[in-house]
């Protein structure tokens, strides 16, 4: 059964669409932000119009990761997704969505130089996708920047432990936290963004104890992924969840075998072209 909401009257009978819903309101920044120790939020990434059509009835937020970087455009690494990028697909994700709060991710680069250089480009990309919030990765080094963005209006959501754009200085993606000197850092650092005024925390690919604690420590709800099921909430990549890669994480649950739909489905639609057995009658315009 649909568990789209009685309001929205939602057309996805077709690819040519531009379904119209009533309007609906939206789950805001501070909405979100009481969720703290409440009920558990639900997060996804979403880089597509229909795949934002399809996650936000059952998502509290949609996130337009820069991991669309290696999900949608096959670089190695996040390090490589420019503004232009996330602005497009942030604003599909925006027009595919009526429920959840859009958070765009600010890519590398774009954000670290200065404070003027973090806000100008923040800001365009709220103007641009029409999105809630941006997020950006980094504990303390970065929360004068989370501050002088929120005292401006831009709501961040912040993003520690193990913080993919900074591969080249971690030298590969492993769990964080594993020394004390480590774990402290983290809480540390979670903690300073916390208190410079993000609205939530992504918790990245550490140690449970440490997500808990962080969890317990800070303000603000957070989002743990390879971290603990204590957190405020989860996120996942919506690709590997749904099993569009034959290989995921330790930390990924895959719901569905995707890639092995889309084989048998393409497979049959090759075998039936060369056997000239497509199109039949019905998807023929007769005379
Ligand atoms: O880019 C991304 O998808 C993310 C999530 C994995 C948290 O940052």
């Amino acid at each position: 059964m649909s568990t789209l909401p009685k309001t929205l009257t939602f057309d996805t009978s077709t690819s040519r669409a531009n379904p119209t819903p009533q309007p609906m309101k939206r789950l805001t920044v501070p909405r979100i932000r009481q969720r703290k120790g409440g009920e558990p939020i639900v997060m996804l990434t979403a880089y597509t119009v229909r795949m934002a059509q399809l996650l936000d009835p059952h998502c509290d937020m949609l996130l337009v990761g820069d991991s669309l970087g290696q999900v949608i455009y096959g670089l190695p690494h996040t390090v490589g997704v420019t503004m232009e990028m996330m602005a497009l697909h942030g604003a599909a994700v925006v027009r595919g969505s009526y429920h959840a709060a859009v958070i765009v991710d600010m890519p590398f680069g774009s954000y670290e130089a200065s404070q003027e250089q973090a806000f100008t480009n923040a800001a365009r990309l709220l103007k641009e996708t029409g999105a809630a919030a941006v997020k950006l990765e980094g504990g303390r080094a970065l929360a004068p920047t989370i501050e002088f963005l929120t005292q401006r209006g831009i709501p961040v959501m912040g993003h520690v432990g193990l913080t993919p754009q900074a591969v080249n200085i971690l030298g590969g993606y492993g769990v964080r936290g594993k020394s004390d000197e480590e774990a402290r850092s983290i809480v540390e650092d979670s903690v300073a963004v916390s208190q410079a005024g993000a609205f939530s925390l992504v918790i990245e690919g550490v140690l449970e104890s440490i997500a808990i604690e962080v969890t317990n420590k800070v303000a603000c709800p957070t989002i743990g992924i390879g971290a603990s099921a204590q957190c405020d909430g989860q996120v996942l990549v919506t690709e590997d969840m749904l099993g569009m890669f034959e290989r995921v994480p330790k930390f990924v649950k895959r719901y569905q075998d995707m890639a092995g739909v889309v084989d048998g489905a393409v497979r049959e639609y090759a075998d039936q072209v060369r056997s000239r057995s497509f199109p039949t009658e019905d998807q023929i315009y007769a005379g």
